[in-house]
């Protein structure tokens, strides 16, 4: 069915229309994902039967219609889908072809707040990525002459016990030389094709079993039904592969991953809103994130780990930006799970032509 208003069908604030029995005569995908009702069930309905438990709310809305007056609400608390929600609210009465009808608008105040907060830290991170990668670079240019300075020095030296000191100079340069090239590899041009994640994720499954052949496994629980998504393929496979060898690091090899890909619906990333996305989640059941890290493990240089560079959960996110998604992750000893969750878009979004 096509919409009557388009324009709302994209927006993360709920949207209902009433008629002047408080029924519901219109209800956008944000309406349908917070009262936790499909469109078929919402439209025709009474307001009060697909909101029970707000009768106070409910009876408000009848005297703006009565009325043909409006509210405005900051915070008001309804009972929805068995929870207590505190939503910013307009009403407003609007005639529509002669009849009267009431114009609902309802936003969950967490979900502003979240959306202001993360586009806060996309900014911190942005700048924080711009900084590092300036300053890899500078230490980048000079690391070849201090390398070639010694080599010709080690053929000068007298004694050929002394090229032990040469020697750690090279050794020492070449790896400040590839942890510099790690933290530079993210701006490499990314190579956009339309691709499905498991194939993705069963490369990673592969490459981490190689690198672990005895006591790890890792559990596929896949939704088959997933659709196809542009994508990079070799920075994906970085991005799920850093999260997972993470987790088998945390367990040192021995315990169990879980690989689980879901379908999520009408989410929120960056004050975009997607109708569909793919939620990768990447569990394990080791000890779980350091306390004191959990705030910062995303940040680069930050490791919990014995020899750890502190690159991978860094380079993990820049990754899963350039696909305009997120990662996060919840934490307890004996369950850590990493939720990437990578919007669906249309190959014209993500600037392919299609065949
Ligand atoms: N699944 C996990 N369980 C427990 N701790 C984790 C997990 N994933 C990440 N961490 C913690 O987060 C830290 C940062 O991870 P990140 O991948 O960024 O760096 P690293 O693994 O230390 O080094 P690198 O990936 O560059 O080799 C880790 O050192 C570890 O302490
Ligand atoms: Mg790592």
């Amino acid at each position: 069915m096509t919409s009557p208003y388009p324009g709302l069908e994209l927006l993360a604030t709920a949207v209902l229309m009433l008629d002047d029995r408080l029924q519901v005569t219109y209800a956008n995908p944000a309406a349908e994902t917070l009262l936790a009702h499909g469109r078929k069930h919402l439209l025709g309905a009474a307001i009060a039967r697909v909101m029970p438990g707000n009768e106070a709310f409910v009876e408000r809305l009848a005297r703006a219609v009565a009325e043909d007056s409006g509210f405005n609400e900051n915070e008001l608390s309804l009972e929805l889908g068995g929870q207590t929600l505190t939503l910013h609210c307009i009403a407003a009465p609007v005639a529509e072809a002669g009849d009267s009808r009431l114009l609902l608008e309802l936003r969950e105040l967490n979900q502003q707040l979240r959306i202001a907060r993360e586009a806060k830290l996309a900014e911190q991170q942005q700048a924080n990525r711009e900084l590092i990668r300036n300053l890899a670079h500078e230490i980048k240019n000079p690391l070849g002459g201090i390398r070639g300075a010694a080599q010709l020095l080690e053929r000068e030296l007298p004694d050929p016990d002394l090229r032990e000191f040469t020697q750690v100079i090279v050794k020492e340069t070449d790896r400040l030389q590839s942890l510099m090239n790690r933290m530079l590899t993210p701006h490499r041009l990314p190579q956009i094709e339309m691709l499905g994640v498991h194939e993705v994720m069963e490369r990673v499954r592969t490459l981490l079993l190689a690198e672990y052949p005895q006591g790890l496994a890792i559990r596929r629980d896949y939704d088959v039904s997933l659709p196809d998504m542009p994508g990079d393929k070799e920075s994906l496979i970085q991005a799920i592969l850093n999260v997972a060898r993470n987790a088998a690091q945390a367990m040192a090899g021995r315990g169990e991953i879980t690989f689980r890909t879901r379908v999520a619906r009408q989410v929120t990333v960056a004050r975009t809103r997607y109708r569909l996305a793919i939620a990768v989640e990447i569990e394990d059941n080791g000890p779980g994130v350091p306390q004191d890290l959990a705030g910062k493990i995303f940040f680069p240089l930050v490791s919990g780990r014995e020899g750890g560079s502190g690159l991978g959960l860094s380079l993990a996110q820049s990754y899963v930006h350039q696909h305009h998604g997120l990662i996060e992750f919840e934490s307890a000893p004996g369950r850590t799970r990493f939720t990437i969750l990578l919007p669906v878009r249309s190959p014209e979004q993500a600037g392919l032509a299609r065949h």
